[in-house]
Parts: structure tokens; sequence; C-alpha cells
């Protein structure tokens, strides 16, 4: 209260300078673990401070584990090797399977990339903000480019750690499977990319706080980490925006695009959970609790932090303050569903691994996570099922 009073006697371009820094500060606040937050604060200082994703050049990220040979090659997971069986049967080509001549126009209202609804004008218009239709259209155009661009560096960062975690695991059969998934997400970049390039022709830079998160993930030493968050929290969100998409667009080859990387992404979150349930009983207890910190931590800023700033920037600096954007991103009805769908995904697969113990079912209670803990973990759904539970749904 104090803190927006103060900061509202400045003017709006300090305001807003002063906004993202304590924005930073409440990231760090948030983490209240220390080992959790020893972990992600370098991530948080290359990402937040020095913005490292944001500065037009590569990053080069280093990593710390260790490559796992086995020159014996034993069969020791038979669900892994038939998730691997699957992958193979279940590859697709790019090039053929997806309709590219499709035209695309985002600005159709019989084909909208997202619904009427999904943005609340109304709640733009009390804020001052009037847009006419055509402008309504753009925007969401851009918030549309915005969240594909994100998937897209999302799909990068699981390109690298899927290659990182199959030399990391002590599994054979892993080993195996992770090929597949190294090939799935190379197609994924390709297609994500694709449609961004030559349908919507705008890719927007990644956001600060995903880059944080995947900058810690490759950066770890411990393959159990990485697997953690890319396997389960990563893949889990991305499942569930994927599928959030899938539903609410009426742009057909976004659509048919979404449907095929479901499939592919339900096989990653299933491979997550096979190899996390067991190794997560083997660990001593302090290494357990550090888990389950992390992993409540990193899903509360994932789901607090993608305020689509970089949409606010082009659009609306220095017209409306950036607080008052951020009350609307995570008001509006779309961005709600989206967490909604999110966590659905998500929850079940933490309690299924065993990282939501008793200890830290009041956290997940007082943050509204826990009405997710019903739902079925990923290797109980196929990418069939998921599918079939968004047709029905829509
Ligand atoms: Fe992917
Ligand atoms: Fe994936």
């Amino acid at each position: 209260m104090i803190k927006s009073t103060l900061t509202s006697l400045l003017p709006l371009r300090m305001r807003n300078q002063v906004d993202g820094w304590l924005e930073i500060l409440d990231v760090l606040s948030e983490l209240r673990d220390p080992r959790v937050l020893a972990a992600l604060a370098p991530s948080g200082a290359r990402g937040l401070v020095l913005k490292r994703g944001k500065q037009g050049v590569p990053t080069k990220t280093p990593a710390h584990h260790a490559a796992h040979f086995d020159w014996s090659y034993p069969a020791d997971q038979p669900a892994m090797r038939a998730l691997y069986g699957r992958a193979k049967k279940n590859q697709w080509n790019s090039d053929t399977t997806l309709a590219w001549s499709t035209s695309v126009d985002p600005y159709d209202p019989a084909r909208p990339l997202l619904p009427e609804g999904f943005l609340d004008f109304d709640a733009l218009e009390a804020l001052g903000i009037k847009l006419d239709a055509r402008e309504r259209q753009r925007l969401v155009h851009s918030l549309t480019s915005w969240m594909l661009s994100q998937f897209l560096h999302g799909e990068q960062g699981a390109l690298f750690a899927a290659a990182q975690v199959t030399e990391a695991v002590q599994f054979f059969d892993g080993k195996l499977y992770g090929a597949t998934q190294v090939m799935d997400e190379g197609r994924h970049v390709e297609v994500f990319h694709r449609y961004i390039d030559q349908k919507l022709e705008k890719l927007y830079p990644i956001n600060d706080n995903l880059f944080v998160i995947i900058d810690a993930l490759m950066s770890d030493a411990r393959w159990d980490m990485k697997f953690l968050g890319m396997q389960i929290m990563v893949e889990g969100l991305a499942l569930g925006a994927f599928g959030t998409l899938y539903k609410q667009t009426k742009e057909p080859l976004l659509k048919s695009l979404l449907k095929y990387v479901i499939q592919d992404e339900a096989r990653h979150v299933h491979y997550g959970v096979l190899a996390l349930r067991d190794h997560m009983k083997g660990l001593t207890e302090r290494e357990r609790r550090e888990r389950e910190d992390w992993s409540f931590e990193v899903a509360l800023l994932m789901r607090n932090r993608f305020l689509a700033y970089e949409v606010y920037e082009e659009w609306f600096e220095g017209i409306l303050p950036r607080e008052q954007w951020r009350t609307f991103v995570t008001e509006t009805p779309g961005m709600r569903q989206f967490r909604q769908t999110m966590f659905t995904r998500l929850v079940p697969n933490l309690r299924e691994v065993g990282l939501i113990t008793p200890r830290l079912l009041p956290r997940y209670e007082k943050v509204g996570l826990l009405q997710y803990m019903g739902g079925l973990a990923a290797d109980r759904l196929d990418g069939d099922g998921i599918i079939a539970e968004l047709d029905r749904a829509a």
C-alpha cells in the first residue's frame, strides 16, 4: 500500500522503472527457502537484472553435469523402453503432416487466433484505454505472437535440456527414449518458429522469468533438478498452455500444429514422472525437502510472472502504469484459464513423484493450488486422452 502510494507520486517513466525493480525484489523475497534462493539467484541476476536474453546476441550458458556411460547396455527400465517404442512409431514429419499452404490472416473474424472475450476490453477501457475493432484484433495478434514466441523459446530450452538429460541419466532405456525426445523438441522448435515467422510475422524476445528458469536448469549439475524443472515443471506447464490454446483457437493450422505437439509432450511428461518417481524415494530427507520447496516456488514464479510485459512495452508504456497492466493481465479471462489448465496438469504430476508432502500441503492450499491435487498424472494419460478431453471441453 505504502509502496504504491509512494510510487504513484513519481512521473510515469520513473514509476515504471521503480515498479520493475520492486518486482525483482518481490521475486527474490518470494523465494523463502535459502537453498532455493541460492540455486536460483545467479540465474535471476543474469535474467532479471542483466537481461541476458534480450541483448540481441547468443547466450552462452555453462553446463556442469557429468555424462553417464554404461558399456554393458542394460535393459533396465521396461516402461521407458515401451515409451521409446511408442515415440519411434509416432514420429511425424512437419513438412508433410501440417498444411503449411493454409493462408493465415490474423484479422479474419471467421478464424480468430483467440476468441473474443480472451481479453477483457471493458477492463482496459476502465483504465482509460479505448481500442477500436481493428486495434483490438492487432492487440490479440500481438498477444498470440508473444505466447507462441515464449513457447518457441521454451522449446529451445527443452531441446538442450533433453540432450543434457540424455547424457546424464543412469537408465539406459531412458537414454534411448531421450534420443526421441531430442528429435521431438527439434521438431517443435522448427514448427513454432515456422508458424511465427511465416504466418504471424512477429517474434518477441524471451520473457525474463522464463530465461531465469531455463538458465537455472541448464547450469544445474544435478540431472534430477534438470528433470524436475524441464520434464515436470516447464513441460507440464507447456502442456497446459498448449491445451488452452488448442481449445480456444479457431485458426486451423495452429490447431493442428498444437494437436501434434501435445501428443509428443504427453510422452515427455510421462517420462519425467517415470524417471523421478523412484528416484525421489532414494533421496535423503534433506535432498527431498529441497526439491519440494524448489518445485513449489518455481510453480509460483511461473504462475505469477508471465505477464506479457513485452506486449505492454510495445503498446502501453508511457500511457498505462506497469502495475495496472499487471492487474489487467492477471485478471483477464483468457489468462485466468491458462493458469487453471496449466495447474490441472502440473499439480497431479508433482503429487505423483512425491513432492507434495504433508509439510507442503498448507502452502499449496494457501495459494489456491490444492484444488488440482485429484487429477490424473501423466503416466495415466496419453496424448489421445488429453486431446479427447480438450475436445470434449471445447
Ligand atoms: Fe516440446
Ligand atoms: Fe517436451
